[in-house]
């Protein structure tokens, strides 16, 4: 079956839409890419939808829920005019929406919201629509991330090789797979920072000029300060131990003005700032393999995906600080890494058709599994 994918990530970059074939039930779930496109925000856009994030009113929330639900809509039949395919030949479009709000069960009882009116998509493309994925598991007690590990256990288990799945979006986020035909608790958790302090820093050294270091260059030119990195590797969130999530609420643009003042102070110059948010990533990635998979026997590979695999500089300090465990790209193991996000919506969108839950209870903290998503007709 053909299903679509659509995934707006917290680097507000763009809207990323794949076409999948997605078949079969746990642990025989197959899926490959078709197409996948992204449809960049505009300038207007992503300021609209940062200010979203920094608390604008309820007619702004309103108006951009249904604005985004159009977005949608337009990149998906963009992506299937592209694909030569038409929108009755899928099953079903798995949106993730665009975060806007995301607060894990703690002193309050929690909560999560993505926008994006799975109403307009729905009656724009004329598909049922599955979207809304992370209420449920906030509603059952868990943080409502990361929902991608139970998909990568039924995509990239293998039989003899334990694997680190790690993306690298705006946050970064492991799966550690155990070798094998899966059984025991599945482990996956927000390692912290992906690329969005990294982007945040670079609009600031370059005062808005660039909105992230595009092919690793500023970070590759500069000098890690080692000193921040120690100070800022002492964040608590790195010790505490996995089941965690985060966001922008945490590691976003006022964690990155604090990281860049303090090395500014420092005496670091623009590029330093940015080589040493660029560390900040790919250290505290290692520090998690260390800290919660060593001791469960840790990877012998890691794959990485998400935007932060475009940038070989941190790409380059993920290798350095994982030695010798192997650092590849996901396209070793056929899926676009631009692409892997998206594809997990649209493979929860396929769970939720067939009543498989898509949640990892052992990673979420919620009280059980549970059927992710919610349906809009066609
Ligand atoms: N050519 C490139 N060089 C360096 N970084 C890149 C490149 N292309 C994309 N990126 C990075 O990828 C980010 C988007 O990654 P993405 O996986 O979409 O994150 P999210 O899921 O948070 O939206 C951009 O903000 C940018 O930092
Ligand atoms: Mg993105």
């Amino acid at each position: 079956m053909l299903y679509v994918g659509l995934m707006s990530g917290t680097s507000l970059d763009g809207i990323d839409a794949v076409l999948a074939e997605v078949s079969g039930k746990p642990p025989d779930v197959r899926a490959a890419v078709v197409h996948f496109l992204t449809v960049p925000y505009s300038s207007e856009q992503r300021a609209r939808l940062r200010a979203m994030m920094e608390g604008a009113g309820a007619a702004d929330l309103c108006r951009l829920n249904f604005d985004l639900g159009v977005w949608f809509a337009e990149a998906t039949l963009r992506l299937l005019q592209e694909a030569g395919v038409e929108p009755r030949d899928i099953a079903a479009i798995g949106s993730h929406g665009q975060t806007v709000w995301h607060e894990p069960p703690g002193t309050r009882s929690g909560g999560t919201l993505q926008i994006g009116e799975a109403a307009v998509v729905a009656e724009r493309v004329g598909r049922p629509v599955v979207s809304d994925f992370r209420a449920r598991d906030v509603a059952a007690g868990g943080q409502g991330a990361p929902l991608v590990p139970l998909v990568d256990v039924w995509l990239f288990t293998h039989p003899t090789r334990r694997r680190a799945i790690q993306n690298i979006g705006g946050i970064a986020n492991v799966t550690y797979l155990p070798a094998g035909e899966f059984a025991g608790s599945i482990v996956g958790f927000d390692t912290g920072p992906g690329i969005a302090v990294v982007d945040a820093v670079v609009e600031l050294v370059t005062r808005g000029a660039q909105s992230f270091d595009r092919d690793g260059a500023l970070g590759a030119r500069g000098r890690v300060r080692d000193d921040v990195l120690q100070e800022f590797l002492a964040d608590e969130y790195f010790s505490v131990t996995p089941p965690k999530s985060t966001g922008r609420e945490r590691f976003g643009s006022a964690y990155a003005r604090r990281l860049a003042e303090r090395a500014g102070a420092l005496g670091a110059g623009p590029e330093d700032c940015v080589a040493t948010a660029t560390a900040l990533t790919a250290r505290s990635i290692a520090k998690a393999y260390r800290d919660f998979l060593a001791p469960r026997g840790g990877p012998d590979e890691c794959y990485v995906s998400g935007g932060g695999a475009r940038n070989p500089t941190l790409v380059r300090m993920l290798q350095d600080a994982l030695a010798p465990i192997p650092v590849r790209d996901l396209s070793a193991l056929g899926v676009d890494p631009k692409a892997k996000e998206a594809l997990a919506f649209a493979v929860h969108a396929h769970a939720h058709l067939h009543g498989i839950p898509g949640n990892a209870p052992e990673v979420t903290g919620a009280a059980g599994p549970r059927v992710l998503g919610k349906l809009t007709p066609a």
